[in-house]
Formats: structure tokens, C-alpha cells, sequence
């Protein structure tokens, strides 16, 4: 059972098990947070875990402050201004993710954009304190409702993480809001904590209302799709192809493979989670035309690196997303 700790003497005992890779539950104003150590793939991974997501959506990347988001993402003046006005928040931005930012890419699903948000309270003492970003999508089993009270972060996921930080309830009660900044372009990916109308405000222009498809998590348009193709439950490698290879059985022909990356030796799924989205990327670079890749066991974190896979694998011109 997860150890209860009131938010005014948790912070040491939170950030020590957060540095150990271990999620921790966390006030913030909106909601109360599922935390992880943004850099550390494991930990990332074990969010996934912990939530039963049966796939990689791509999280929220929390910081301390706007120079520590400026060193992950880049700012225009106008997602700036919008960071300024309203951080600490319930506003999230999703901004052009910076390659030397050092956060995981299982939090980014491979994108190259990146959500980031500067909460209020405890969440953003813990990274201060820490110095890195945390990972932390809404405290709840996946479909579930979300958490706005330790009791009810307790009730659905206490048996699963080893602390929950008690801020009593949120005082939003409601997720942050999301907004996609492309230059002077800003377009609503999910309404939340912030009005709309507040940040058009600030901003002087209008907030774009995205495509239907694109505001509820798991509706993204813009997922991680390799250039080659994705050949899934392969029992052979065909010459020129590259392998993502799992556990500690090779496919035959593997040693005629372009390039041979094991998402886990030791068939660890959780570490196979963390490799995911970096070991596509580097075999797609290889340039190899088509990606073999081993069958993943369906159960535990094996279910959403086999949605991603078969996500990559599916025909491109059908670029059409699922509810
Ligand atoms: O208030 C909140 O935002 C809470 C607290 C804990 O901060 N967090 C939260 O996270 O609601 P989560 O993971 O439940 O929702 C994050 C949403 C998902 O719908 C995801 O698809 C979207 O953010 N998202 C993350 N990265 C994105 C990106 N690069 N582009 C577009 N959407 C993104
Ligand atoms: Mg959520």
C-alpha cells in the first residue's frame, strides 16, 4: 500500500524516490499527477505501467520554471508572453521539443513537440529541488476518473506506487488547458483550467479550435512514424532489413540484419517501453527500406509497445486516427 505523506513533510522522501526512478503521486492545482523522472526512461515507463494506459500517449513534461523549460523546448516570443502571464498554471503548451533537452523520448512518443507546464505548490518545489522535469499525466487508472483528492489517488492506484503527496483536493479540479504554439499560431488541443477567452486575452489573437479529432488524448494526428516500414511478429530477416530484436532469441537471418537493436535483451518489458521510440529512430537512420521486428509479449507495458508498433506499421496514406 502506498504511504500517505501531508505535502508539508514529503518533499524530501518524494524527491528521494523520484531520483530512484520510482512514481510518486502529486498534488498540483489542476489534478493530482502521476510523477516521474522525465529523463529516465524506466521511470517514464513505469507510468505507463502503474496507469494500465494500453498505450504510449505522450505526456506532460513539468517544470520549475520558465529557463528550465526554455533549455527543453523552444519559445517564441509569443509562447513566452502566454508562459509568463500565466506559469505557474493550468496552462500547457505544446512547444518544438529541443533534441539536446534530455528528456525521454517515451515522454514525447517520439514527436518532436513537446507538452510542458509549470505547475503550482508542491509538484514544482519537488523539481525544483530535483532539477529535472517530471513526467506526469492525470493520477488515475486509464479511463478512469481522475484523481482530485489523495483518498481517491489512494482508492485507484494506492496499491500500485509506494506514496501519495496529501495537498488535499485541487483547487482546479480540472486538467490544464492545452495549447499548441506555432509561431503566432495557437490552436486549442483540449480545453481545461484556463479559458480560452484569457489566453486570447493575453495573446491578441485568436485560439484556433483544432479539428474534431485532434482534442481528446490518444486522438493525435501527428504520432512518431518512421520512415521505413514496419514488418511486426517477424520469425525471419530478410536481407536489407533491420531488426528490433526483443528478449534473448534471435529471429534467423538476423546476422544478415543492416542494423540489430534488441529492445531487451533480458525481455524486460518495461525496459523495452523505455527503448522503444529511441530504438525506432535510430533504425530508421540506418536507412534500412523495412524494420523487422520480433514478436513482444501482448500483457503488461507488451500492450502499448504493440499498439505503437502496429500504429507505425499501418499503411501510410491511411493517416486516419482512432477514437
Ligand atoms: O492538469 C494537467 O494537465 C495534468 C496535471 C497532472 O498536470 N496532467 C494531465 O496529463 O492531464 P495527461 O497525460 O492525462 O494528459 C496530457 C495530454 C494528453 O492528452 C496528450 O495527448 C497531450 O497532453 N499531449 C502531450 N504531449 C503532446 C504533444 N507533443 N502534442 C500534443 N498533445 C500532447
Ligand atoms: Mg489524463
Amino acid at each position: 500500500m502506498a504511504e500517505i505523506l501531508a505535502q508539508e513533510e514529503a518533499l524530501e522522501t518524494a524527491c528521494r524516490l523520484l531520483a530512484a526512478g520510482e512514481p510518486v503521486a502529486i498534488p498540483t492545482e489542476t489534478v493530482y499527477g502521476l510523477a516521474a523522472d522525465a529523463t529516465n526512461g524506466e521511470a517514464v515507463a513505469r507510468i505507463f505501467e502503474v496507469k494500465g494506459r494500453p498505450r504510449f500517449n505522450p505526456l506532460i513534461a513539468h517544470v520549475a520554471d520558465l529557463e528550465m523549460a526554455e533549455r527543453i523546448a523552444e519559445f517564441s516570443p509569443l509562447a513566452s508572453c502566454l508562459a509568463r502571464a500565466f506559469w505557474p498554471g493550468p496552462l500547457t503548451l505544446v512547444l518544438p521539443h529541443r533534441e539536446s533537452s534530455g528528456v525521454h523520448p517515451l515522454v514525447t512518443a517520439g514527436l518532436d513537440t513537446i507538452a510542458l507546464r509549470c505547475p503550482q505548490g508542491f509538484g514544482r518545489e519537488a523539481i525544483a529541488r530535483l532539477g529535472r522535469p517530471l513526467a506526469a499525466p492525470s493520477a488515475n487508472i486509464s479511463g478512469r476518473v481522475t484523481g482530485t483528492t489523495a483518498q481517491a489517488v489512494n482508492a485507484a492506484l494506492g496499491e500500485r506506487i509506494r506514496l501519495i503527496v496529501d495537498g488535499g483536493p485541487t483547487k482546479v479540479g480540472l486538467e490544464s488547458t492545452i495549447v499548441k504554439v506555432e509561431d503566432h499560431a495557437l490552436t486549442l488541443l483540449r480545453p481545461g483550467g484556463l479559458a480560452v477567452e484569457e489566453i486570447e486575452r493575453v495573446a491578441g489573437v485568436p485560439v484556433k479550435r483544432g479539428a474534431k479529432g485532434v482534442q481528446a488524448p490518444g486522438m493525435l494526428a501527428s504520432h512518431y512514424a518512421p520512415h521505413a516500414r514496419i514488418r511486426l511478429n517477424a520469425a525471419e530477416v530478410l536481407p536489407g532489413e533491420a531488426l528490433l530484436a526483443f528478449g534473448p532469441d534471435r529471429a534467423r537471418g538476423a546476422q544478415v540484419a543492416r542494423k540489430v537493436l534488441n529492445l531487451s535483451p533480458s525481455g524486460d518489458l518495461r525496459e523495452a517501453a523505455a527503448n522503444l521510440f529511441s530504438h525506432l529512430s535510430a533504425l530508421d537512420a540506418a536507412g534500412a527500406g523495412t524494420i523487422a521486428v520480433e514478436p513482444v509479449p501482448a500483457h503488461g507495458l507488451g500492450e502499448a509497445i504493440n499498439d505503437r508498433l502496429a500504429r507505425a506499421a499501418a499503411p501510410r496514406d491511411n493517416d486516419r486516427q482512432e477514437a
